[in-house]
């Protein structure tokens, strides 16, 4: 074994065990099956490193394991919900392979109490015949505003043992009527307060907020919640979110006070909408609402803007303004003002927060008095200042992505943005500052005005972003994929504002819906955004006028109306995506009208079967494809979904109609635009072929043909590079796959000269440019766009092989296939699926292919172990037992029950468990 290849192994064991340790150690069914670790031979020894963790804690429970990773409409014991019939999700775990659920029971509880005596008091859904572990929603009582309920589950495995009961978990509803709202909108200034009295002991209270644009919650002195720039963007007109905290700690019997810091945000002006709702330990309940009794006074934020950046004043603060008995007497009295008019909905998503502080990696001073600090990534967020001097001094921090050659900050490229901090001290001894109510995209901050030198120490990089949880971890043997990786996440990342955003950092910062589109696979494999995606959605349906339109960004405020074919598909595809990561029918369910109405209007603006308005095609590419073809494809793309979406649904005289329309569109599509003489759509860009292809267009005698041209463009036409626009390179990369040539996607994905990914990692980029081209300037070039980061999903579908298998939603149905291509000597890859762990690691030796893989109980999947071309005399082992030999399936082996060989490959049925396959020939 090459020095490689132990290091590689190491590394990955020690990446997969870390990762899967915090796991069940059931799956260790080596050990369970009686087998001794020891006497495997060398190469068992490393691959057992895999599954080690696993059998270190593997318990002496057989059968089911409780139901664990409890979630609620994909949250975790989800506070002030508002959906009335709310979905469960459980992950299952078993001590055998080619385990299933065969049923589940689901107690939910109006009391802690009542559950731990197994009652379900508000619904006991009784034992259910079903192999459903997620969406499974509620239906029992009526659930009431403001009330907790606990519940847990069990199941029952194939063979019909049940399992323990789940640890409890709960869920509390919010406000459900608008009736439940007693507070008034008011507003006035930008801090408000007010004080109330308790006359008792406290048994639980609630605080319930909207505050737009922002909002910072204090009581007695504390803030409340680690959200900041909360509630997230909405079209206020339609819809605006609302939080609600636990606040009994907070609280007291007697004096207590409330204090609201209201920014605008991207509402452009302040109201608040409060109240706070507190039930004493004697059982009386007491109401604080927001009114014209509280009291209004502008504060020591001076100025907010979300592009601009904050003036704060500290000499303005008012300390203990957020106390009881404070001396409010000079401030005026709160005003009532209109308020957005949308309605209030609960906010189920995770918040955005400060996730993480970077110290800076350098700080230089290009000028006297300048100081220029490299936070040594790309990010988005703010800096937290120290500083200490006399009162009055102003420290001014400015924002920027890039750098002139002289060190100075380089803002040519955001556009109108200020991106500007300014702190002014109050003059006491060590001040810290961070500001509240705007953000910056920035890998350098300038500081000035600073009294004396600052240092390190006086800087901290605020890392702020929607908080979704990480699922996905992929890593190879070929560096420079590691490296795009790290640069899709941080992309991905840093354009999470509780909408999707094109970009952090100029005059912009919009949810673009071509760039949704195109990256919400990535998004998902690389992190959990099932909440996120639900708001989206409903966020696009807020914005669809009653002719079916909706619009190139979501809010509305940047482009047009009707958006442009490929932004609009972000409405059907994210849907679409729901259902196939999550196995989300009730968003199918829920839009289905609505999709139905969008693609309709997109119909009535195609009378002969073309759509041909388009704005931005295929957006910053290098050759330029028609933009009618685009938006054609994207009509037929559509169609095609809304016609899978109603079979779904069984709206099976809707899925024919619309069968019917996306063969009409075909025809016209190839009449248009391909050209059969040549092979080759439009203009023959790789575009326009990739397009084609992607979505199945190509008729059956011209695909060998129209693929070929693809690949010779790439390959000779343009010396293995990319021509696409963030459009093309979404579908390309999948399509060459498919049509086999992964090898050439793959020396697309690893090119280091220009136009490629690589070329960004190898220019310094810390995340992922808006082009191709490594530009600065005053023109558009962003150097934050997570758009061409949705290569991401075909690391993970193809490099490792991870994909949602056919009708397989949810990952009910999983297909393991990983492309061994090239130079690649190993990949490894993980994602937490909504049922549990899918993982998949392959290595690669003279006469040798391993891949292990994981598969969630309750599922199953179809694993397909690569061979290398030349290799003959093929024996599969899975473990160590031999499952593949002179040419047939070798059946016995636990969990595995079947295998065909095709191409090449050998396909392995398999059920859920972990399996570690060896492939060996001549
Ligand atoms: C954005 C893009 C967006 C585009 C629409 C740009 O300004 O940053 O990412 O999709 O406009 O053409």
């Amino acid at each position: 074994m090459s020095p490689w290849q132990v290091s590689s192994l190491q590394f990955l064991a020690s990446k997969i065990g870390g990762r899967r340790s915090t796991r069940k150690g059931r799956q260790g069914r080596k050990d369970c099956k009686g087998r001794s670790v020891s006497a495997l031979s060398s190469w068992l020894v490393l691959q057992a490193a895999f599954a080690l963790p696993f059998a270190l804690a593997d318990s002496a429970v057989a059968g089911p394991a409780a139901p664990a990773n409890l979630r609620c409409e994909y949250l975790t014991n989800p506070l002030g919900i508002d959906v009335t019939q709310p979905r469960f999700a459980w992950v299952l775990e078993h001590s055998e392979r080619g385990e299933t659920q065969s049923a589940y029971q689901v107690l939910v509880a109006t009391s802690a109490e009542n559950l731990s005596r197994d009652q379900g008091d508000a619904w006991d859904s009784g034992k259910v015949a079903s192999d459903d572990s997620t969406q499974v929603a509620y239906a029992g009582k009526a659930l009431e505003s403001g009330h907790r309920y606990y519940w847990k589950v069990r199941t029952w495995d194939k063979g019909g043992a049940a399992s323990a009961y789940s640890q409890p978990a709960w869920f509390e509803m919010g406000l459900l009527s608008a009736g439940d709202w007693k507070g008034e909108w008011i507003g006035g200034a930008n801090q408000l307060r007010t004080e109330f009295n308790l006359a008792g002991p406290v048994m639980r209270a609630r605080a319930t907020i909207a505050g737009v644009g922002y909002y910072e919650l204090h009581i007695n002195g504390a803030r409340i919640g680690s959200s900041v720039l909360d509630p997230a963007w909405t079209t206020y007109e339609k819809r605006v979110l609302y939080a609600t905290y636990d606040v009994t700690p907070y609280v007291q019997s007697g004096a207590n006070a409330i204090g609201v810091m209201l920014g605008q945000g991207w509402f452009a002006s302040r109201a608040l909408r409060f109240q706070l709702d507190v039930e004493l330990a004697d059982g009386r309940h007491f109401q604080v609402q927001s009114n014209t009794s509280w009291k209004a006074r502008n504060g020591p934020v001076v100025s907010d803007s979300v592009y601009n950046g904050e003036v704060y004043d500290a000499r303005l603060e008012a300390p203990g303004w957020d106390r009881s008995g404070f001396d409010d007497t000079a401030w005026g009295a709160a005003a009532s003002v209109p308020g957005p008019q949308g309605i209030l909905s609960a906010e189920m998503m995770p918040p955005i927060r400060n996730v993480d502080t970077l110290v800076p990696l350098s700080m230089k001073s290009p000028k006297p008095g300048v100081y220029v600090y490299d936070m040594g990534q790309n990010m988005s967020g703010w800096a937290e200042l120290r500083v200490r001097g006399p009162r009055g001094a102003a420290v001014k921090m400015r924002f920027a992505e890039l750098t002139y050659d002289d060190g100075s900050i380089n803002r040519d490229n955001i556009r109108a943005a200020k991106a500007s901090d300014t702190y002014i001290l109050r003059g006491e001894g060590d001040e810290v500052y961070e500001p509240r109510f705007t953000y910056h995209g920035f890998r350098y901050l300038e500081v000035t005005g600073y009294p004396g030198t600052p240092s390190l120490d006086s800087i901290r990089g605020r890392v702020v972003h929607s908080a979704v949880e990480p699922v996905g971890s992929f890593v190879a043997s070929k560096q420079i994929l590691n490296q795009v990786q790290r640069l899709i996440r941080w992309s991905q990342l840093t354009n999470l504002f509780g909408i999707p955003t094109d970009c952090d950092q100029r005059d912009e910062r919009q949810g673009w819906m071509g760039d949704a589109q195109v990256t919400a696979e990535e998004a998902t494999m690389n992190f959990d955004m099932a909440a996120f995606y639900t708001n989206f959605v409903r966020d696009i349906r807020d914005i669809q006028a009653s002719d079916g339109t909706i619009t190139d960004t979501v809010p509305h405020r940047y482009g047009s109306r009707p958006a442009d074919p490929a932004w609009g598909t972000a409405f059907p595809l994210i849907c679409w995506t729901m259902w196939q990561q999550y196995g989300d029918r009730r968003i199918l369910e829920e839009n289905y009208e609505s999709l139905k109405k969008y693609v309709e209007f997109l119909r009535s603006r195609a009378p002969d079967n073309v759509l041909r308005y388009s704005y931005y095609g295929d957006w910053v590419a290098i050759e330029h494809t028609p933009g009618e073809l685009v938006s054609d494809a994207y009509y037929y793309y559509d169609v095609e979904i809304l016609r899978d979406i109603a079979a779904i649904l069984g709206k099976s005289a809707d899925s024919q109609a619309y069968a019917q329309l996306a063969d009409q569109i075909r025809t016209a599509f190839n009449q248009a635009f391909l050209d059969s003489r040549t092979g080759t759509y439009a203009n023959g860009t790789q575009t326009a072929d990739a397009l084609a292809l992607f979505l199945g267009l190509v008729p059956h005698d011209h695909r060998g043909d129209v693929a070929e041209h693809l690949t010779n463009d790439i390959t000779y036409g343009h010396n293995t590079h990319v021509t696409t626009g963030f459009i093309g390179v979404k579908v390309l990369m999948p399509v060459l796959t498919e049509i086999g040539r992964s090898d050439l996607a793959y020396e697309l994905a690893v090119q280091t000269t220009y136009p490629s990914w690589g070329y960004m990692v190898e220019n310094g980029a810390t995340t992922l440019w808006e082009l191709w081209e490594n530009k600065r300037g005053p023109s558009m070039n962003s150097h934050d766009h997570a758009m061409f980061g949705s290569v991401g999903a075909w690391y993970y579908n193809a490099l490792a092989g991870i994909n949602v298998g056919a009708d397989g939603a949810g990952y009910r149905h999983i297909r393991i296939e990983p492309q061994v291509v090239e130079d690649l000597h190993w990949v490894s890859a993980t994602v937490e699926t909504i049922r549990g762990t899918v993982s998949s690691s392959w290595t690669r030796s003279p006469g040798e292919i391993t891949l292990d893989v994981a598969v969630p109980v309750n599922s199953d999947a179809k694993v397909v172990v690569p061979k290398e071309d030349e290799m003959t005399a093929v024996t599969v082992r899975e473990g160590d037992r031999v499952v593949w030999e002179n040419g047939q399936f070798v059946p016995g082996d636990p969990g595995v029950t079947g295998a065909s060989a095709a191409h090449g490959n050998f396909t392995f049925e398999v059920g859920s468990g972990h399996y570690a396959f060896r492939l060996t020939g001549e």
